[in-house]
């Protein structure tokens, strides 16, 4: 089989498999991407892309939408589009493979996500992840600081002039300056990623809202003029339900009806083990399944209002890791669930009477039974 292709092999329409680079060539600046093999074999003219959406270095699904000088060996390019990416992978941590199919469909589509899920079960990790796995620039904007609409975009800074008279100016947020720097820059890809969304004011979050449907727009105080905003920026938004009985979501039907909802849970206990004993391997696998059931049992205590974060299990095994705790590791494992599972709930591990103390009587319960 021969290992170029020749122009015959490519029509309009052609579905086949290419992976992008960059486009370095300056005077073809407007296709975003670049290609030299199709279907793993060379291709006749160089494959080029304006589709943002690829990433590059992940093989592509691209159909041919048309070929410049055709009949020319030296000259024109082959232009595609995508279709899909056929390889999704999130480093560094572990997703439900459910939540992994869902997330490619909605990021290929551009969809805005909301990430729902208990505190410290990844939605920040992820969401991190995401933005350096697909080539976003990210940016972290915690809605809980919001107070007006207009702090999204920008916030009133009062300084003294130099007379002393007080002078008030608008300073852009890391959002506007991302959405002016993608208006100007095609090239340049955002991973807006808007955490506590539902711990802001229902008021300032209507104000999002047109930028979260079709009219993707936002109104800038700054310029007082509505910023359009380009398909190269992508919305995640978390939200953290809190204390499960308490914790509705304080997100209005309109407003949620705008993301497509992912819901999250922490990682399997076996999950949560190997990535400990992975980070800790001096505590031994064997310690690390000690802390994790523990865990688990706290975040499935129907009494505890709030679930048990990844970073409560992880503080224990930094402690465990530590010189200064390896030589009697077990004796002090009960000393420090007290303050890194217990001290995560209100009132004291030695009062019963509160979370801390039911949960220091679970921790209790789950060491007995794991003595041999
Ligand atoms: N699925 C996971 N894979 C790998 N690490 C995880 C996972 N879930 C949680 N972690 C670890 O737990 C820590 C907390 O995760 P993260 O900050 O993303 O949680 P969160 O859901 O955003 O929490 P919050 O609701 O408090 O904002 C991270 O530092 C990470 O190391
Ligand atoms: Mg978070």
């Amino acid at each position: 089989m021969p290992s170029k292709l020749s122009s015959e092999d490519i029509h309009v329409g052609t579905v086949m498999e290419a992976v992008f680079e960059p486009n370095p060539v300056e005077k073809s600046r407007d296709f975003l991407y670049r290609a030299t093999k199709l279907d793993g074999k060379r291709a006749p003219k160089v494959v080029l892309s304006k589709d943002p959406r690829i990433r590059s270095g992940v093989r592509c699904l691209v159909r041919v939408t048309r070929v410049e000088k055709k009949q020319r060996e030296d000259r024109g390019y082959i232009e595609v589009e995508l279709l899909q990416l056929l390889e999704f992978e999130i480093a560094d941590m572990w997703l439900d493979p459910i939540v992994s199919r869902k997330l490619q469909v909605l990021l290929e589509n551009g969809r805005n996500i909301l990430l729902d899920g208990p505190q410290g079960c990844g939605k920040t990790v992820l969401a991190r992840s995401i933005g350096t796995a697909m080539g976003y620039e990210f940016v972290f904007f915690n809605c809980s600081a919001v107070v007006e609409a207009t702090d999204f975009i920008a916030t009133l800074q009062v300084r003294s002039s130099e007379s002393g008279a007080p002078v008030t100016a608008f300073l852009p947020t890391e959002i506007l300056i991302a959405l002016e720097a993608a208006q100007t820059d095609h090239r340049r890809r955002f991973l807006v990623f808007l955490d506590e969304l539902n711990r802001c004011p229902e008021s300032a979050r209507n104000a999002l809202m047109p930028a979260l449907d079709t009219t993707r727009r936002i109104f800038n105080p700054i310029t007082n003029q509505f910023l359009a905003i380009p398909d190269t920026v992508q919305f995640i938004a978390a939200v953290n339900r809190g204390d499960e009985f308490s914790g509705t979501f304080n997100i209005d039907a309109a407003q949620l009806d705008r993301f497509a909802p992912i819901a999250m849970d922490y990682l399997p206990a076996a999950e949560e083990v190997r990535m400990l004993s992975k980070r800790y391997p001096e505590v031994g696998d064997d310690t690390i399944r000690i802390v994790v059931d523990i865990a688990q049992r706290i975040r499935g205590a129907a009494e505890l209002g709030a679930g048990l974060s990844v970073r409560a299990t992880d503080e224990v095994c930094a402690y465990l890791s530590h010189p200064v705790f390896a030589h009697d590791r077990a004796k002090m494992l009960p000393e420090i669930l007290k303050d890194s599972f217990c001290g995560r709930y209100g009132g004291r591990w030695h009062d019963a009477t509160t979370e801390a103390g039911a949960a220091w009587g679970i921790v209790q319960k789950a060491l007995r039974e794991s003595q041999p």
